[in-house]
Order: C-alpha cells, then sequence, then structure tokens
C-alpha cells in the first residue's frame, strides 16, 4: 500500500490537464467511486491495526493532495475556456438595418420604360462620352447652333472636327440605333446627359432622358399622337388628355410640344399648373429627312417619328415635387418617402 500512495502521489505530481473535460476526467481516475484512491480507501480496511495509523494518515494526505491538485487544474482550465469564449452575447437580438429603396429617378425611368416596352419598343443605350457627329451633326445641327457653343455642352476634347463630348440628350442614341438596327426601328434610350447649366430648381447640369424612336413604313404624326396619349394615360391616370403645341428641333418636321392636362387640380388651374391646367412633358415630332438619310435610311420609303422627355420632370409632376435639386442631394428624409413607391 505503501507503494501504491506514493506512485499516486508522484502522478499527482506530474498531472496534467489543460480543459475542464480532462480536470474532470482526472477527478473520476483518482477519486471517483472506482478511482484509485477510493480504491486504496476499500483496502485500507485490510490493513494489519497496527499499520492503520501511518497508513491512515498518508492515505488523508494523499486525498488532500488528490483533491487539492483537481481544484488547482479546474481553475486554470475554466480561467482558458473563459478567455476562448466570445465576448459577445451571440444571443442578444441584432440591431435593425434599415432596408435601403431605389431612386425616385430610377422608379420613374423604369415605369416609363416599362409602358413603352408594353407597346412593343426595345430598350436601347449608347455612350455618355459621345462625338459631335452623333450629338448633333447626324441630327440636322446646323455648323452653328447654339447648343454646340460652349455655354451648353461640355466638350471632352475639342481642336479638331468631330470633338469628343459629354451628350447633352439621348437624341444620339437614335442615330447609333439607326446605323446599326434593320427596319423597322421601334426603340427606347434611357440615359444620362449633361449640359453646362447654372443648378436651380428647374435645373441641373447632369439629368436624365428617355428618347423615342419609331421607324417603318408609312408612319404618320397620327401614329405619333395616339403612342404619346396612351403613354400619357398609362403615366398620369386614364382621365389625361394630351395636348401639341407647334415647336422646333433641328431632328424634326414638323415638331410639337406635349403637355398633359393637369392632373392635380384636373384642368381648373393650380400653382403647379400656373393656372395653365396644362404641364409640358415632353418634345416630339417626325424624324426629319436629314436625319434619315445621314444614318442610310431613304426618306422615300420610310418615314418616322420621335420624342424625348426628361425623366426628373415627369418624376417631379408625378410626385409634385417643386424642387429639382432634391433628386441630387441625396436626402434621407427625401429618398425614404419613395421607399415603397412603385405606383402612384
Ligand atoms: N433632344 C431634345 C432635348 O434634349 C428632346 C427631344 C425633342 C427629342 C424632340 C426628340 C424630339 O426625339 O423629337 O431637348
Amino acid at each position: 500500500m505503501k507503494e501504491a500512495i506514493e506512485q499516486i502521489l508522484g502522478e499527482l505530481n506530474n498531472l496534467k490537464a489543460s480543459t475542464q473535460k480532462e480536470v474532470e476526467e482526472a477527478r473520476i481516475r483518482f477519486l471517483g467511486k472506482k478511482g484509485e484512491i477510493t480504491a486504496l480507501m476499500e483496502e485500507f480496511r485490510t490493513v494489519a491495526p497496527e499499520l492503520k495509523r501511518e497508513y491512515g494518515q498518508k492515505l488523508n494526505e494523499l486525498k488532500k493532495a488528490a483533491a487539492a491538485k483537481i481544484e488547482e487544474l479546474k481553475e486554470v482550465a475554466e480561467q482558458a475556456a473563459e478567455a476562448a469564449a466570445p465576448k459577445e452575447d451571440l444571443s442578444m437580438p441584432g440591431d435593425a438595418i434599415p432596408l435601403g429603396s431605389r431612386h425616385p429617378v430610377s422608379i420613374v425611368r423604369q415605369q416609363i420604360v416599362d409602358i413603352f416596352r408594353k407597346f412593343g419598343y426595345d430598350v436601347a443605350e449608347g455612350p455618355e462620352i459621345e462625338d459631335d457627329y452623333h450629338v448633333f451633326e447626324a441630327l440636322n445641327f446646323p455648323p452653328n447652333h447654339p447648343a454646340r457653343e460652349m455655354q451648353d455642352t461640355f466638350f471632352v476634347s475639342t481642336g479638331h472636327a468631330n470633338p469628343l463630348l459629354l451628350r447633352t440628350h439621348t437624341s444620339s442614341v437614335q442615330v447609333r440605333t439607326m446605323e446599326k438596327e434593320k427596319l423597322p426601328i421601334r426603340v427606347v434610350c434611357p440615359g444620362r446627359v449633361f449640359r453646362n447649366e447654372a443648378i436651380s430648381a428647374r435645373a441641373h447640369c447632369i439629368f436624365h432622358q428617355v428618347e423615342g424612336l419609331y421607324i417603318d413604313k408609312d408612319v404618320t404624326f397620327a401614329d405619333l399622337k395616339q403612342a404619346i396619349l396612351l403613354f400619357a394615360r398609362e403615366m398620369f391616370g386614364a382621365e389625361t388628355e394630351i395636348r401639341m403645341r407647334p415647336s422646333y428641333f433641328p431632328f424634326t418636321e414638323p415638331s410639337a410640344e406635349v403637355d398633359v392636362s393637369c392632373n392635380i387640380c384636373k384642368g381648373k388651374g393650380c400653382n403647379i399648373c400656373k393656372g395653365t391646367g396644362w404641364l409640358e412633358i415632353m418634345g416630339c415630332g417626325m424624324v426629319d429627312p436629314n436625319v434619315l438619310k445621314a444614318s442610310g435610311i431613304d426618306p422615300e420609303q420610310y418615314s418616322g417619328f420621335a420624342f424625348g422627355m426628361g425623366v426628373e420632370r415627369i418624376a417631379m409632376l408625378k410626385w409634385q415635387v417643386n424642387d429639382l435639386r432634391h433628386y441630387f442631394e441625396n436626402d434621407m428624409r427625401f429618398l425614404s418617402e419613395f421607399a415603397t413607391a412603385t405606383e402612384v
């Protein structure tokens, strides 16, 4: 028994247990019901009476030493487990992350495009950095037209015959489409445009347009009028009326400006329509034969109409926003009003 006690003491001294599980295993091995020290206690009963005192004392010391060693290891293992545990309380409810929403200009641009898609139009896009030919020349702008001048156009490169510039309208995509697509053509061209304008409640140097183009045999002004009327009713409501006022654009002849009946006062006159009962929404007209010719289309065989509108302008009218700048400032209080606006 003496040797057994010595041996266990030696083992206890060298005992290593780094995890709580290992400590518990060691406790069971020495002090558990079937543990080594417990077994010695059992054996103690059979020890000769004259040795009982000595062995009893030794056994008690062994038991105490084992309990102390296990306790010490347990504390170290607990501290290690605590240090390794994540500091965060993973059961805590998370902070809600506010959901973003589409920008009102994107919403309206998509609505415009969707309406024309329903009418069978395709969508075409073109470069924002364009050349003079596609923005002006092929669209029948005379060489000295004021729109080419510095106060309107942001030039990227000058000093040669076909300077690069930031497109001032998406009508340039008309030209690119006529150059590469087969006839008949029916497209809408949404995109960003740039003009050297002072920023105000009604103008910005960057804004968005949707251009439309339809070219086929026997396309007439009546087709144009019907397409615009259907669009206006889809966009502003079934009771909407349109009127066309004669106008001028280099790329259309005849040209018109389109007004819709004011959807706020129903034509009676209010401060949004400035008492007229009408709101201007776009320019349009029959594609000028010179424009068709420039892109290799025979104006004797084909005719077409085109139209162009400002997306911010449509959005302002739809939502009665009175300052264009709201659309560019990214004020969350403004943008969040459109979080659920898919229809108005
Ligand atoms: N490009 C014109 C502008 O930026 C808008 C426009 C007017 C486009 C008449 C057209 C059109 O296609 O026929 O102001």
